[in-house]
């Protein structure tokens, strides 16, 4: 190349990038979710501005951390021809998040009447959700199905029932693997103790339902818990799901539920994603081949896609020295954050007030009338009165499972999207916790 040609060489690539040239090349000509658009990841001094302006405590998710975590999932399963990702609605609720999921291209799994309807709120289409009960009223699961909403069974009795009244209406079958995984005893959920799936040794019984009463089992599904690290378990149960499904001739789908871990701190062991990637898509498109038909892997991830999204931010009433340790307490309790008493959880804990400050011991607990320990003997950066603290991980299952215990208000919830915070959820008032009561009048009431 001449010194001419080399300078317009360098100018005309140059001006692709300042230009966004590539940006018009056909989507398979580009690299699969390459955004060639301004990234907004959600940085420290956000945090501290959004708890000024909104105060705290207070619920934060990073919209963008969502979408990694999805195209991470879906590049991970890119050598399946049709993949499924149901959001797990129960994980966090907001009708902005089952938006930001679909509009990402999620369908969602659900496991109440009230979160079907949630997503119907939120502009999902009814064929796109998938209704997962575990222990519901038949006439439950018939109000769903009249809603074009697909069904999940896990019980002889409710398959038999519903097969018998509804025989055209398509049907999955949950299915207990008896595989013993997940992170912590509650969410373990695919044993023989478990009262999840019916047994992969009921399928005998299944099959005699199935031709009785002519109805169409067009997927099979099972969960097995959350948290689970080693993804031998998965390949193992998927070998399990692939045994079952052989049974069945007019299946569309096969939804391999989730329980994907996530790391809680820097360092933590997570599920390799990439790597259950590879081998169970090889092993679900050598089982279509040999089903003579190409299916639809489906998965329902909740912490997958929101744990690490979200962020709970409280404000330190006081921090108290005994004799032992030095307490820092904040303004919220197990009623906002129940996980690190429920299951033992560990969320990180950061003092965005003062992050470059010396680490010092601290255990930090609530407001609530109970021991409400959020971690104990943990290093942080040196805490004074009103400083902020941040709980890492808090997307998943912190605001669905909150309460007003004590009489406290559940917080406000706020979406970073596009480098802005929005107010998704205003914190509820006084009038939130009497609005349902009906105040008796003793004063009219004769002794
Ligand atoms: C049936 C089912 N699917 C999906 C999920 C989501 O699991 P995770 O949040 O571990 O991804 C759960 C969690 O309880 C579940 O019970």
């Amino acid at each position: 190349m001449t010194p001419l040609t080399q300078n317009l060489f360098v100018i005309f690539i140059t001006s692709c990038f300042i230009f966004n040239i590539f940006y018009f090349l056909p989507l398979t000509a580009r690299p699969k979710n390459l955004h060639l658009r301004k990234t907004y990841a959600m940085q420290h001094q956000d945090l501290v501005q959004i708890s000024e302006t909104h105060g705290s405590p207070i619920y934060v998710y990073d919209a963008h951390a969502m979408e990694a975590q999805y195209n991470r999932l879906t590049n991970a399963f890119s050598a399946v021809p049709q993949l499924r990702i149901n959001y797990a609605v129960k994980a966090l609720s907001n009708l902005s998040v089952l938006k930001w999921m679909h509009h990402l291209g999620a369908g969602l799994d659900t496991v109440s009447i009230q979160e079907v309807q949630l997503g119907l709120e939120a502009g999902v289409p009814p064929k796109e959700i998938i209704f997962t009960p575990n222990g519901v009223s038949l006439s439950e699961i018939e109000e769903v199905a009249t809603l074009g909403v697909q069904i999940n069974i896990d019980n002889l009795s409710v398959l038999e029932q519903f097969g018998t009244a509804h025989p055209t209406v398509p049907v999955c079958i949950r299915i207990n693997p008896h595989i013993m995984a997940g992170g912590n005893a509650n969410i373990s959920v695919g044993h023989i103790d478990s009262k999840f799936g019916i047994s992969i040794h009921q399928m005998p019984h299944v099959l005699r339902i199935v031709e009785n009463t002519s109805m169409n089992i067009n997927g099979v599904h099972m969960h097995t818990g959350s948290d689970i690290l080693d993804i031998d378990v998965f390949l193992h149960a998927a070998e399990i799901l692939f045994d079952t499904a052989r049974q069945f001739k007019d299946l569309e789908f096969l939804d391999f539920g989730s329980g994907f871990k996530v790391p809680y701190k820097p360092g933590d062991n997570e599920t390799n994603i990439e790597e259950l990637g590879e081998k169970l898509s090889v092993r679900f498109n050598a089982f279509c081949a040999d089903y003579g038909k190409e299916l639809v892997l489906a998965f329902e991830p909740g912490k997958f896609l929101v744990s690490q999204a979200g962020y709970f931010l409280t404000s330190v009433n006081s921090v108290k020295q005994t004799t032992s340790t030095v307490f820092a307490q904040v303004n919220s309790g197990f009623n906002h954050l129940i996980r690190p008493m429920l299951y033992g959880a560990q969320h990180r804990i950061e003092n965005i007030s003062n992050p470059e400050g010396r680490e010092r011991f601290y255990s930090v607990v609530g407001y609530i009338c109970e021991t409400d320990t959020f971690a104990n003997n943990r290093k942080i950066a040196e805490i004074s009165d009103g400083d902020v603290l941040c709980f890492h991980n808090a997307g998943a299952y912190c605001f669905t499972m909150a309460s007003n215990y004590n009489s406290r208000y559940r917080p406000a919830e706020v979406l970073w999207h596009n480098g802005e915070s929005h107010l998704i959820r205003q914190a509820e008032s006084f009038d939130d916790l009497v609005k349902n009561q009906v105040v008796m009048a003793f004063d009219a009431v004769e002794v």
